[in-house]
């Protein structure tokens, strides 16, 4: 078994100059199928969704381990830094999380899960980005690093400033979509809802004239890339259903689901992080698994009773074959794992294709 790639002790900055830990040269774990993305052929419909690989050594790294949909942590049209530590906090949870509300509170674990398919954890690092000059060629090498049958996703996101109307926020997110398009992505995805900023960008998707709205503009900004609109848990179906609608006509597809959003505290009760906004932050790894699930078998049967041509890539919580597996029967296109990939990288050689789970 090798070891995380990331030791959640350091900085993300100490990751991004060092780039993934590992002991050995990375070898392709995973056998090569025939398989489909967005008109991509790709070895397989598995890959790491945005947030673990920070820069091109992270990308040709797991590039080489055999994830195949690789996605660049989400960029910006400016430079931001990064929250302090901690930016990854496991949390003491046996049981899995309802998506909703997020004022339940989770405890954080002391030291390590034994078991890292069981790990759950509040992920803060507040979408740090290095500003376009220095990530679009970054992006350019990243996408050189690749392997044939592999395929690079770019995380963009908005970046609000006090006073923005609604339509700067679109045309942020528009900005971003060109930029990372000249910088060599083959698929551009706007995450709508990180859960760990307090601004546009952090609950747009939730909204369905503001989803729209960016929706219209990334389109018109980028006629000729898949476009995929990373998305939170919904408490309402009928939100889920009215933002599907608006954006269907534009987009390609949706990322599902982001982290949830859960109140995290140290044992004593409080803040388990250095400044109380991040109280309520994003949750990721196994004890999101059944509530993302369930966002996206609402988001299947939506797509069936509207007709809308959307696909669905499935994230969050997926640390074994079997989790794969769901997904791809809930409607995902394709799979990306985030923390299984950190804690875990070897695991590539076990997860199924989606041809593999499902037969048409
Ligand atoms: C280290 C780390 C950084 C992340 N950064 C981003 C990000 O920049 N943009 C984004 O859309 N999601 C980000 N995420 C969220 C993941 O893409 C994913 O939605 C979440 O971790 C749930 O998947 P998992 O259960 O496989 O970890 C990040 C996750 C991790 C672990």
């Amino acid at each position: 078994m090798s070891r995380p790639t990331y030791d959640v002790t350091k900085t993300y900055e100490w990751h991004y100059e060092h780039g993934p830990i590992h002991d050995a040269p990375p070898e392709r774990l995973a056998p090569v199928r025939n398989e489909q993305f967005f008109g991509c052929p790709v070895n397989s419909t598995v890959g790491v969704p945005s947030g673990p690989l920070l820069n091109s050594k992270w990308v040709r790294h797991y590039a080489r381990l055999g994830w195949d949909i690789l996605t660049y942590k989400s960029v910006r049209s400016r430079e931001r830094g990064c929250y302090d530590l901690p930016n990854l906090l496991f949390l003491d949870v046996d049981e899995q999380l309802a998506g909703a509300p997020s004022s339940e509170q989770v405890v954080a674990l002391q030291g390590t899960p034994a078991d890292p398919r069981r790990a759950t954890w509040g992920i803060t690092f507040g979408m740090p980005s290095r500003a376009p000059d220095e990530w679009q060629p970054d992006v350019q090498a990243a996408r050189e690093a690749l392997d044939e049958g592999q395929v690079l996703i770019v995380g963009v996101t908005a970046t609000p400033e006090e006073g923005w109307t609604e339509e700067d926020v679109a045309e942020d997110y528009a900005l971003c979509c060109r930029l990372a398009k000249e910088a060599g992505a083959q698929v551009v995805e706007c995450n709508l809802s990180c859960p760990n900023v307090k601004s546009a960008e952090s609950y747009a998707y939730t909204d369905p004239e503001l989803t729209r709205l960016i929706a219209e503009r990334i389109r018109a900004a980028v006629p000729d890339l898949p476009l995929l609109l990373k998305m939170g848990y919904y408490e309402e179906a009928e939100t889920l259903r009215a933002v599907m609608c608006a954006v269907a006509p534009h987009v390609d597809g949706l990322t599902l689901t982001n982290g949830i959003a859960k109140t995290q505290v140290a044992r004593d009760g409080t803040c388990a992080y250095p400044e109380d906004f991040r109280l309520v932050s994003g949750v990721g790894g196994w004890g999101v698994r059944d509530s993302s699930l369930e966002n996206l078998r609402r988001a299947a049967a939506i797509r069936e009773q509207e007709g809308l041509d959307l696909e669905f890539l499935g994230c969050s919580g997926i640390m074994t074959p079997d989790d794969a597996a769901a997904y791809y029967h809930a409607g995902a296109c394709a799979v990306q794992c985030a923390t299984l990939a950190m804690l875990a990288p070897e695991a590539v050689g076990g997860l199924p294709s989606r041809k593999e789970v499902v037969t048409e």
